[in-house]
């Protein structure tokens, strides 16, 4: 058994997490920017990497107390090394190079979606590779064939917005707050997603890619009509966004084939409705259904410390030089997608 110390601290929440090769989660501390960030409607890279460099190491501290185990019980340290805001992540990777250093226990430079992308086997212990997975994050809108750890194929992207940013963008429009994805679950609880006609970018298109740039537009629109509750609006976004999930993932699963499961992961995954409409998809094709718990769908330090784990039983370790990186695919051999209006 190993026991890998986790940090995270690409975005805007700060966490450290102790985590067992045999999936116990001794400790998972997360501290949350929303407040700091509120005020301006959306992350600030600058404000983050600073509440980063204050939170970090006391929730390492904290972490360490809560498993009652000593820094030289650990068996490595990891911690995300991209992609994500550059000083954030900067600060989660020299802190762990630090540790590691002053520890002489080996450093693991996790790329934060190999953290989404397997934390669907830290719930799941009966998960077994291959499968497909949808990644919907704040960042990312991908389906990729997971064949193993590090061994990613992507079988689509998004051309120009994330889903999750969507929600947020959204959230802002509709003036439904900060965070955005689970303003707008709220907010649409409470209307109808028939009332407003919205467009669902790319479904029918036969490359299973991703577009939300002219659903956001259209949400703007509605908006400035005047004429529609936002509980309306923010239904029907709703389902727009998972009618295209549910359609592009529809064209992956006939390709994936050989896949053990079909899996979601990523913040927006944390969406209830998201999550019924994808386990409805994966039934109707005989594939069983996997979705973390919500707390693992968003940014945590768990799924950090066991895509570490994953990869030191995989003799997987790195220098303490490796760079931080604010840009990082899982699939180096993926093309670069169009956007809308490129000609191919
Ligand atoms: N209940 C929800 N419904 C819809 N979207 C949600 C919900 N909860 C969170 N999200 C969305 O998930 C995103 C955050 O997810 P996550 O923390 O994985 O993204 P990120 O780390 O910012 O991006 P990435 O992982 O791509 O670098 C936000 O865009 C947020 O709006
Ligand atoms: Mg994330």
């Amino acid at each position: 058994m190993a026991l890998i110390l986790g940090l995270e601290s690409s975005c805007d929440e700060t966490a450290a997490a102790l985590v067992t090769s045999t999936r116990d989660i001794l400790a998972h501390k997360l501290a949350g920017q929303e407040a700091a960030h509120r005020p301006f409607g959306g992350v600030v890279p600058e404000i983050a990497a600073r509440a980063h460099v204050e939170m970090l190491a006391p929730l390492v501290e904290a972490a360490l107390a809560e498993a009652e185990v000593d820094l030289s019980e650990v068996d490595a340290i990891a911690a995300t090394a991209g992609p994500g805001l550059i000083g954030g992540v900067m600060v989660g990777l020299v802190t762990a190079k630090a540790l590691a250093l002053a520890s002489g226990k080996p450093l693991i430079a996790v790329n934060h979606l190999e953290g989404h992308a397997l934390s669907p086997r830290l719930a799941d212990p009966d998960l077994a590779f291959p499968y497909l997975l949808l990644l919907v994050s704040g960042g990312h809108c991908q389906l990729l064939f997971v064949r193993g750890v590090g061994n990613y194929a992507r079988l689509a992207t998004t051309i120009d917005d994330a889903a999750g940013e969507a929600f947020d963008k959204t959230a802002k429009l509709l003036g439904l707050g900060f965070p955005g994805g689970p303003a707008v679950e709220r907010a649409a609880k409470s209307g109808d997603s028939d009332m407003v006609p919205l467009p669902r970018p790319l479904v029918g298109s036969p490359e299973p890619h991703f577009s939300f740039a002219g659903l956001k537009s259209a949400v703007m629109r509605a908006r400035d009509e005047n004429r529609w509750r936002p509980a309306d609006i923010a239904a029907s976004f709703q389902q727009a966004v998972i009618d295209c999930l549910i359609d592009r993932s529809r064209r992956a699963i006939a390709r994936a084939e050989g896949a053990t499961a079909f899996v979601v992961a990523g913040g927006v995954a944390a969406n209830q409705s998201v999550r019924a409409a994808l386990a409805e998809l994966a039934e109707a094709n005989g594939l069983r259904f996997v979705a973390p718990p919500q707390w693992l769908c968003t940014d945590n330090a768990a799924m950090i410390a066991w895509a570490g784990a994953e990869r030191f039983a995989a003799g997987l370790t790195d220098p303490l030089d490796t760079p931080a990186r604010a840009r990082w695919p899982l699939d180096p051999d993926a093309e670069h997608a169009r956007g809308a209006g490129v000609k191919a």
